[in-house]
């Protein structure tokens, strides 16, 4: 009779029988490292000489799937498919570009209306650390010529279209074609659109960030960041040992959540952008409402871009209600479908008063000078029915 292990060690075993299958859905790889059949196959794949996985933090089946499917979709136009990392959050990918491919002494050039999270991680971060940012307004191209033409330093422009607050747009290609005459990169935060309402790599833009925390996943369940590029040769080599060597990689249950919701982005992206359509045209008829920032309105500023640039409008608007704070505040009381989150891209309809809430400890004076006034409301426009969503802002208003 062969001898049996003793019983603690079958409960320690991993059982590697009934591996064989086809699952039809991505598995969950939810294992910190991979084992090897035999010796002389771990010296291969340490050594490159053959593919294989070894440890999550450095690639992981599920985490690979997921980037493989943004970047087939940020590339859908071009004849290559670039490259896509997923990181531990929208953050974090940004931090990880710019720690790999600028030196020290290198300078951003960005614009001050972006996500307040990426200026404080500009400003608190990287400046700290020889990534020095400079703040202009990237809608003058002249002006964003003359700037790169006087400091070689400016190796990297960065920047989101449509914006914070205001939804303000950029023209993607102008833009480019000026940052590499000059000799930088152009890194878009794509994260408001998606690649089913714009592609920057179309427009010659070098890297694409999104926090994926919100449309790609779009049900607020998942926190994660991605980072595609055409530069294949930066993805795979620098930029994926700064992920490796920083732990800024993403989780296989956080991508595995992530690639669920991906599934049907197109099918939520088009009733975000219908229903965003339906409200902006509301407020922007509403007594109450002096202002609507909504880049498929013809008036706004940024209209004639987005319609040239962007497959739709997204998901996203802003508007400013009359007399300031305490009406916003007391609009922000009466909501009874929209919720109050600080987040954005969920498929439920989420509210902001940046004055009351994100932006409560900042100056008033400083506040006015980033396009946020008193009674600006920011809305994340769900996939409910617009009816309802009317009705909410209407009694909410009145
Ligand atoms: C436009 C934009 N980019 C980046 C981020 C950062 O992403 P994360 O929260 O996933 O780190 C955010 C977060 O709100 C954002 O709104």
């Amino acid at each position: 009779m062969v001898k049996k292990q003793g019983f603690t060690s079958l409960c320690v075993r991993e059982i590697k029988e009934n591996r064989t299958t086809q699952p039809h859905v991505l598995p969950i790889y939810a294992t910190s490292s991979f084992s090897f059949s035999s010796i002389d196959e771990g010296m291969a794949i340490f050594k490159g000489d053959q593919q294989g996985h070894v440890y999550s933090r450095y690639g992981n089946p599920t985490i690979e799937t997921v980037a493989r499917k943004i970047a087939l979709m940020e590339s859908f136009d071009l004849d290559e498919d670039g490259e896509c990392i997923l990181f531990s959050s929208g953050m974090s990918a940004i931090l990880t570009l710019m720690l790999s491919v600028l030196e020290p002494g290198h300078k951003i050039l960005t614009q001050g209306n972006i996500y307040g999270g990426t200026t404080e991680q500009f400003d608190k971060i990287l400046g700290k650390h020889g990534l020095s940012p400079v703040y202009t307004d990237l809608s003058d191209m002249a002006k964003l010529a003359s700037l790169m033409a006087e400091d070689s330093a400016i190796r990297m422009v960065y920047l989101e279209s449509p914006a914070n607050p205001t939804l303000a747009c950029l023209d993607l290609a102008a833009l480019t074609e000026i940052a590499h005459k000059a000799g930088a990169y152009v890194c878009v935060d794509n994260t408001f659109c998606t690649p089913y309402l714009q592609r920057p790599l179309t427009h010659g833009v070098d890297f694409i960030v999104h926090s994926t925390t919100k449309y790609l996943n779009g049900h607020g369940n998942s926190t994660a960041g991605a980072l595609v590029s055409i530069h294949t040769d930066l993805m795979k080599g620098p930029i994926w040992q700064a992920m490796k060597l920083a732990g800024t990689n993403c989780n296989p249950f956080d991508a595995w959540l992530l690639h669920n919701g991906m599934k049907t982005l197109p099918l939520r992206m088009d009733r975000h952008c219908a229903n965003a359509m339906g409200l902006a045209r509301f407020l922007e008829s509403h007594p109450q409402i002096s202002k609507v920032n909504y880049p498929g309105l013809e008036s706004h500023p940024s209209h004639a871009i987005a319609t040239q640039q962007m497959m739709d409008f997204g998901g996203m608007l802003s508007f400013e209600i009359k007399d300031g704070l305490e009406a916003g505040i007391a609009f922000m009381r009466k909501l009874k479908v929209a919720s109050l989150a600080p987040t954005l891209g969920d498929i439920d309809t989420l509210v902001l008063h940046p004055a009351s809430m994100s932006h409560i400890n900042i100056d008033p004076e400083i506040r006015k000078e980033n396009g946020i006034s008193d009674g600006l409301i920011r809305l994340s426009v769900g996939i409910e029915d617009l009816g309802d969503l009317i009705d909410d802002l209407e009694q909410a208003l009145s």
